[in-house]
């Protein structure tokens, strides 16, 4: 099944294409040469460590940090030769959903969930933004908290917020940066569920980082560790799992035991 799947994936054109990606901060190397191709319609994961550079290496995807050295297409166009304008083009067709939300604090639901419409109106929206808004509410089942401020709402329904402004422009690509951390084992599953169900409507090409192993079994096609700057291994959940590298052992141990399912 999983090769089945894996099959049809490669004989799809690529979404995102990165090559000997290269960041660092001054001596800290995050990003030493780090290459990933992922295919439209495919969803990738992201797992390493806390600190080994995952949010750099998504913020380098959408434009947000500038790389270093190498090369990072998406949709065939190398971002770092495009234009101001051609960027925020590109952008449209992205959804980031922030491992910290995000949300502006001083503005309702609603008028978060308007913000990146409002952003694009003069672009080509279909839909009013008031249907919008309220159709993503629906997708992420919160439609009673259009008029909430983000203060009065729950980690899990900010978590899930974050999840309709992301997809609110009904992005070609979505980056989730740790959707379910910081939630409880329920509404983890609920979150997972949810990109799902959403993956499934939109037939998004994701990328997904994560330190949940319930959401990576779950949603990945392809499963990419990232270490010491590099795509250290990839391969299917299972695979990834049944590595024989002591690292991944390590953490993947590690990670059961911290899901509770050391059995
Ligand atoms: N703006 C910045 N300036 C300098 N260093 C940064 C900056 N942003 C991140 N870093 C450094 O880059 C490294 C990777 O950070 P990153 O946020 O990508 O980690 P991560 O893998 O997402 O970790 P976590 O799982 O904790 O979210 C860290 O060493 C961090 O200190
Ligand atoms: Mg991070």
């Amino acid at each position: 099944m999983a090769n089945a799947q894996q099959n049809i994936i490669r004989g799809l054109e690529p979404a995102i294409e990165i090559a000997h990606l290269r960041k660092a901060f001054g001596s800290n190397v995050v990003l030493r040469d780090f290459t990933l191709n992922v295919n439209k319609g495919e969803t990738v994961v992201v797992m390493g460590r806390s600190g080994i550079g995952k949010t750099i290496l998504i913020k380098c995807i959408i434009g947000l940090i500038k790389p270093d050295g190498g090369t990072l297409r998406v949709f065939g166009k190398d971002i770092s030769k495009l234009g101001h304008q051609e960027l925020d083009d590109l952008r449209m067709r992205i959804g980031f959903v922030f491992q910290s939300s995000a949300l502006y604090d001083s503005m309702t639901v609603r008028e978060n969930l308007e913000f990146p419409l409002r952003r694009n109106r003069a672009k080509k929206i279909s839909g009013n933004i008031e249907e919008l808004v309220r159709e993503a509410l629906k997708n992420v089942g919160l439609e009673h908290a259009i008029d909430l401020m983000p203060l009065e709402l729950s980690g899990g329904m900010r978590k899930r917020i974050g999840i309709a402004r992301g997809l609110i422009m009904k992005p070609e690509i979505v980056l989730f940066d740790e959707p379910t951390t910081g939630l409880d084992p329920i509404t983890s599953e609920e979150i997972t569920n949810l990109i799902l169900e959403l993956q499934k409507k939109y037939k998004t090409t994701s990328v997904i980082i994560t330190h949940d192993i319930d959401l990576a079994r779950e949603a990945a096609n392809r499963v990419v560790f990232l270490m010491d700057g590099i795509a250290y291994l990839q391969g299917t959940y299972e695979q990834v799992m049944a590595s024989e590298d002591p690292v991944i052992k390590h953490f993947f141990n590690r990670q059961s035991i911290a899901h509770g399912q050391n059995t």
